[in-house]
């Protein structure tokens, strides 16, 4: 276990990640991510294509980054997607108001208490600004919309917004998507990419900034009907931290699987646990702790605007429990908001099983004798009064029904209206489906999986330092190298690079300094193999009859045991695809 210092000097030094823009004074919630840490990075999208996408047989999309404002609009984050600001009287830094709570107190989860309790609370605990030490009793708190904003072209006529979740350029392109899944519900899109919110007060690291990679996927159901097959993770087994036991005084989590907390009813809506269970499965894979992973639910005031319920996947990172990823219901939220908003329906069409008759109410559809009083809003009256029969025949028991129309009052005598009801055959209907998310943030998850593969131990008598990330995600896999760069060996292990790269193998070739700080800084960087070329791989070292000892031959190190072998490197692409693959 690390502490997060040590980590963080072994990320800058190893190549993972460091703060953007050093040579400028650097910025801060923005990093850059090194040749180790790019490559792991990639490595953690791929398994989460591979086991989210693929294997769930849903689609993938790819949106832009920078959507006008009236998806946003419609979307609730220009209005509702804000922090708490608090602005120190003193130095004028700008701080979360909430953080400062949770930092100083006992109380957890500050965000889902309401702004009048938390300047309370900020008074009661006479809380200071963490800069200058200032107390902040009495400073009002800001609502502050963490969204970045810019113009898109020239001018400030069409406001864009950087997008604050990867999740609205998939519910744009809706309508479209539904076609492409031929209208069958259930069916999922996934999209991985960079999202952005302008955080008050980026921290910790890679786990709070403003510009992050989220990997999203949004099952869109048909909530009286679709139910997921539970059979592949029913057995999966994790902690569940209930919204009511976190509100009872001795509430603790408790250990269940995904079958029990469906059938228990704990986590109401088995689309949700069935993702948890998967998603379990995958930050097992690429190396989070399952004995410092839990799921939380939401308290009723911590929700998202959008969300009906919500699980979060929560890891204890330097002794906090941290929020690895999202598991939101948002119901139709979404997409009714985008068919408010927008010219296009955001519905599927669901077929009956066998064709139903229905009665439906009908106004007569042209209303040009109502007379010049109408003006050119005849045709607007008779849809409205079309609507209005549809939505609520007894309006038609007076003597007239009023209908508004942009903005005007119309009065139309129910007699004119020709008001009857029919019988239609209809095949089926449209329905607005249910969105289930789950959403997870790229970067908490690769920094978790370093903190929790970050080992110390003693080896011959030296202290090293190694991270046990799973040889799936570990940046490299083998670490290649000559005894020394003389007498042939180094061609020879030069050759085998190649080799083991044409193999799809990430291979680092290294012949600087003594072959122990070499596996060092193999270890640092998580790579699970190296293999060396010694005299014996070319025949020159001798066995008790003088015969060739090992002739084309290599020792492979493993480095969590850092045992050894002796391998034919015939072999080798093959046994370490296979070590690698598991
Ligand atoms: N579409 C749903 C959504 O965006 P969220 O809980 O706000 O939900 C999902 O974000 C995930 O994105 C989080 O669980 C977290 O892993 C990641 N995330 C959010 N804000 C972040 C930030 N400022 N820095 C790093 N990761 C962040």
């Amino acid at each position: 276990m690390s502490d997060g210092g040590d980590l963080v000097e072994l990320a800058k030094r190893r190549g993972f990640f460091l703060q953007s823009a050093g040579a400028y004074g650097g910025v801060s919630g923005f990093y850059t991510f090194g040749p180790s840490g790019a490559a792991l990075k990639q490595n953690i999208e791929d398994t989460w294509r591979n086991r989210f996408a693929i294997q769930e047989g849903n689609m993938e999309v790819d949106a832009p980054t920078v959507m006008p404002e009236p998806v946003f609009e419609a979307s609730g984050h220009l209005d509702g997607f804000d922090d708490m600001l608090v602005e120190c009287p003193e130095c004028g830094e700008s701080h979360r108001a909430d953080h400062i709570v949770e930092d100083n107190t006992d109380i957890e989860e500050a965000e889902s208490i309401p702004v009048a309790e938390v300047e309370e609370l900020i008074a009661e605990y006479e809380l200071v600004c963490p800069t200058c030490g200032t107390g902040l009793a009495g400073q009002a708190i800001e609502d502050f919309n963490l969204m970045f904003e810019t113009n898109i072209g020239p001018g400030s006529a069409d406001p864009g917004y950087l997008r604050p979740e990867t999740a609205q350029g998939i519910f744009i392109e809706f309508p479209q998507l539904a076609e492409y899944a031929r209208n069958q519900l259930p069916f999922g899109v996934t999209q991985i990419g960079r999202a952005y919110r302008n955080e008050i007060s980026p921290r910790k690291s890679l786990l709070r900034v403003r510009e992050f990679t989220q990997a999203e996927l949004e099952l869109f159901v048909d909530p009286e009907e679709d139910e997921p097959a539970l059979e592949a993770v029913a057995d999966v087994t994790a902690p569940f931290y209930p919204a009511a036991d976190q509100e009872a005084a001795d509430g603790q989590p408790y250990e269940a699987t995904i079958r029990e907390v469906v059938d228990d009813g704990v986590v109401g809506k088995p689309w949700i646990a069935y993702y948890l269970g998967v998603a379990k499965q995958w930050y097992e894979s690429i190396g989070v702790d399952m004995d410092r992973f839990r799921f939380r639910q939401h308290l009723s005031g911590e929700r998202a605007h959008y969300a009906a319920d919500c699980w979060d996947a929560e890891a204890e990172v330097d002794g906090d429990w941290i929020e690895l990823g999202g598991f939101a219901y948002r119901s139709d939220y979404d997409l009714s908001k985008h068919d408010s908003y927008s010219d296009e329906e955001f519905t599927v069409f669901k077929q009956y099983d066998e064709p139903v008759t229905v009665e439906r109410a009908t106004v007569d559809p042209d209303m040009s004798y109502l007379g010049p009083e109408f003006g050119g809003s005849a045709g607007a009256v008779a849809d409205a009064l079309e609507a209005l029969a549809e939505r609520d025949p007894d309006a038609f028991d007076e003597s007239e029904v009023v209908v508004e129309v942009d903005g005007e009052s119309h009065a139309v005598p129910v007699e004119k209206t020709n008001f009857g009801v029919e019988e239609v055959i209809e095949s089926g209907e449209h329905i607005t489906p249910h969105v289930v998310e789950p959403s997870l943030g790229i970067d908490r998850a690769l920094y978790t999986a370093l903190d929790h593969s970050y080992r110390e131990d003693e080896v011959d008598g030296e202290e090293r330092t190694y991270l046990a990330l799973p040889q799936e995600v570990a940046p490299t896999t083998v670490g290649v190298f000559p005894l020394m760069d003389r007498d042939g060996m180094g061609e020879y292990a030069r050759d085998l690079v190649e080799k083991l790269r044409a193999a799809g193998l990430a291979v680092t070739y290294d012949d600087s300094g003594a072959i122990g700080r070499r596996y060092r800084r193999q270890d640092e960087v998580g790579t699970p193999f190296c293999v060396t070329v010694d005299y014996a791989t070319l025949g020159e070292a001798r066995d008790d009859e003088g015969e060739p000892a090992a002739p084309d031959t290599v020792t492979v190190r493993e480095r969590d045991t850092t045992a050894q072998k002796r391998v034919p490197v015939a072999d080798l692409p093959e046994t370490l695809t296979a070590l690698r693959d598991g």
